[in-house]
């Protein structure tokens, strides 16, 4: 696995440009994510909500989207970096936390970063603990 540094330069910028066109008019927080497979292959997303407030998308699923979209493969994504503005780092929903534990691969991180120096990681064990996945009802 890669350091936490060389990840956040590799990705960061590629969530920082997902965050500016987020579509966020009621809450005005806009977040952006982006993700890298296997080959190095990088994905991003931003946030976008709607006036039917519940069918709102977080940024990290998008992104995650459109990877898959883009022909990585379930269970292979290396990392994933999450930008918000600002001086707080902004850990992901339990929405997504399910999401990426499905896509992302057993040996991979989950990054959290903002203008300011903090940075929180997690691997998938702890993104996680106990998750649900599909042998919980596949007999
Ligand atoms: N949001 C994300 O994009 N990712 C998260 O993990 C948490 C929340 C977005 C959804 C909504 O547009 C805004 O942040 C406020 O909840």
């Amino acid at each position: 696995m890669k350091a936490t540094s060389e990840i956040i330069a590799l990705l960061k910028p590629h969530a920082q440009n997902a965050a500016a066109h987020a579509y966020s008019p009621y809450s005005h927080f806009k977040v952006g994510a982006a993700v890298v497979g296997e080959d190095g292959e990088i994905f991003a997303g931003c946030n976008v909500e709607n006036a039917s407030y519940s069918l709102t998308q977080c940024a990290e699923r998008n992104a995650i989207s459109a990877a898959i979209a883009g022909g990585l493969q379930a269970g292979s994504l290396l990392s994933l970096v999450i930008y918000t503005s600002g001086e707080q780092v902004c850990p992901p929903c339990g929405a997504c936390r399910q999401v990426m534990h499905e896509m992302m691969a057993e040996e991979s991180q989950v990054i959290s970063c903002c203008d300011g120096d903090g940075v929180t990681s997690w691997t998938k064990k702890e993104h996680l603990p106990d998750a649900f996945v599909p042998s919980h009802f596949e007999k």
